[in-house]
Parts: structure tokens; C-alpha cells; sequence
């Protein structure tokens, strides 16, 4: 048993735990600017060679069907838009640290499906609803990095899930990987993450989402709604069987996650096609990646 301090020392100073794209914090860090400096953001994208490549090569792909080549950061953001461009950057980065991150239990790629399965879906359901008074582009980041603390140990103290099902097809309906992590560990994935990511300086609005979305009833106020609708993007995308970040499948959505936002369970069948319909991008995402070619 461990402490999470001790674990997280040992993810980063003995494992030598690779982080993140730090341009991620920087793009995330002008969501709380009032004006965002555009400029200054095009520059920093534009400055890492292999970041501002990906991003011309998704922008220049069949997802967004630009008549004209995009050439630059900046001619990205003039056609596609500053808030669609932060979000592929995220999205890249991302996906390079799922692709760069060694063999461990999980499925790169089903793991990657599930994490922007969930970003998406939580940003249709506040498009149709508008639930939130204002989020959009960070319920995105917080949906791509809900699982991070899943994907870092099983790949970095993989000595913990040993034995255990990978398969979601094995795992009962009542499988609680929180259990088993804390009965094993002393902590959860949750909190691996959550502590993993403020120490690479992401704000604690989205820090505290990954903290509490097994246990959202507990988050703090401010972002208490927040996670309601990530766990509810989770369990509609487990549901839905998008992808697998090892917690398994669901036979069904809680309903009371549904009453807790004030939402009709209704409107499931729509925000079903919604995800469906945007989840190619996922795709794109992995090709360019490397994941799948
Ligand atoms: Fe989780
Ligand atoms: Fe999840």
C-alpha cells in the first residue's frame, strides 16, 4: 500500500513518467484569459515543428474540407476558427502521449477512442442542452484526460491489475475498478491522474474533474456540474461500448446521473448519433499518430 505522494514520486522521479505536451497547459491556461492572445498562441504552436504539422495535416484532411490547402497556424485559425484549433492541439498532443507511452495492460488505441468518445459527447450534450452556463472547449480536455491516471498505471505500476480481466466482455456489471485499485494500490486512477496533471500545471478546474468523476456527488462546488457530465459521457460512452479504458461496459446509463443535471434520459438517442457521427475524428487522430496506419 502506498500513499499517493509516494506513488507519485516514484511516477516521476524513479519511472521518469514522460509529460505532456507542455503547450497543452498554455492553451488550456487561455481559456480563463477574458481576450485570449491569438497571436501569441499561433506563435507558441507554431514554434514546436512537429505539433504545427499534425495540425496542418488534420486541418487539411477530409473532417474539415478545406477547399484551399491551410498552410500555417495562422491560416488554421483564421478558416477553422481559434476554439477549433486549441481543441486540435489538444487532441494531438494527446494522442502522441497515448502513442509514445511503452506496452502496458491497456489497448492504445481503445483506450485513446474511449478518452475523445467522452471529450465528445460531453460537448454535444452541452451543445444540445446548454447545461452548462459556459464551458465547450474545456469540457474537451477534461473528457480527452478523465483517464489519464488509467493509462499511466497500468502502464507504470502495472504490477497492480495483475490477473485481472482485460476483456470488457469479462467484466461483470458491477465491476469497480475503483475497489480494486484502492484495495491494491491504497489509491485510485482518479487520483493518480488528477495529481499527475496539477503537477504538470493544468488548472484545478480540471483537475479537480478528473479527481472526483467516480465520486462527483463529492467534488467541490465550483465543478461539481462539470463532473456530472463528464461521468455521464463516461457511462453513455461505456454504454455505447466507444472504446475501453479497462473499466468496462455498462448495460445501461444511470438514470440518476441524467436527474442530477436537471436532463431528460431522452435525449440519449440523439446525443447517440451525435457522438457516432463526429467519432471519425478519432480516427483521423490515430492515423496521423501513427497508432494505425
Ligand atoms: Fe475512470
Ligand atoms: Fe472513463
Amino acid at each position: 500500500m502506498y500513499t499517493l505522494k509516494e506513488i507519485i514520486d516514484q511516477l516521476i522521479n524513479i519511472r521518469r513518467l514522460p509529460t505532456l505536451n507542455p503547450v497543452v497547459v498554455m492553451v488550456e491556461k487561455t481559456l480563463n484569459a477574458e481576450e485570449p492572445d491569438v497571436q501569441h498562441l499561433s506563435r507558441v504552436i507554431a514554434d514546436d515543428p512537429s505539433l504545427t504539422s499534425m495540425l496542418l495535416k488534420v486541418a487539411n484532411s477530409a473532417l474539415y474540407g478545406a477547399r484551399r490547402e491551410i498552410t500555417t497556424v495562422q491560416d488554421a485559425v483564421v478558416r477553422l476558427g481559434f476554439t477549433e484549433v486549441r481543441k486540435l492541439v489538444v487532441d494531438i498532443s494527446v494522442v502522441n502521449y497515448v502513442a509514445d507511452m511503452p506496452d502496458g495492460l491497456l489497448d492504445p488505441i481503445d483506450y485513446w477512442v474511449h478518452s475523445i468518445g467522452v471529450a465528445i459527447c460531453m460537448e454535444e450534450i452541452q451543445q444540445m442542452t446548454k447545461v452548462m452556463d459556459q464551458n465547450g472547449p474545456q469540457s474537451h480536455v477534461v473528457g480527452l484526460l478523465h483517464d489519464i491516471g488509467r493509462l499511466i498505471s497500468s502502464t507504470h505500476l502495472r504490477e497492480a491489475y495483475e490477473s485481472l480481466p482485460d476483456n470488457p466482455d469479462e467484466l461483470g456489471w458491477d465491476w469497480n475498478i475503483i475497489e480494486i485499485e484502492r484495495g491494491r494500490l491504497g489509491i485510485d486512477h482518479a487520483q493518480v491522474g488528477a495529481a499527475v496533471l496539477d503537477r504538470w500545471g493544468l488548472p484545478n478546474k480540471i483537475v479537480d474533474c478528473v479527481r472526483y468523476h467516480h465520486e462527483s456527488d463529492v467534488c467541490p462546488e465550483d465543478q461539481r456540474k462539470q463532473t456530472y457530465l463528464l461521468a455521464l459521457s463516461d457511462s453513455i460512452c461505456r454504454n455505447l461500448h466507444v472504446g475501453n479504458s479497462g473499466e468496462g461496459y455498462l448495460p445501461e446509463v444511470p438514470e440518476g446521473l441524467w436527474k442530477k443535471l436537471g436532463l431528460d434520459s431522452e435525449i440519449l438517442e440523439e446525443v447517440t448519433e451525435r457522438v457516432n457521427a463526429k467519432i471519425q475524428k478519432s480516427q483521423v487522430l490515430l492515423n496521423i499518430s501513427g497508432m494505425r496506419n
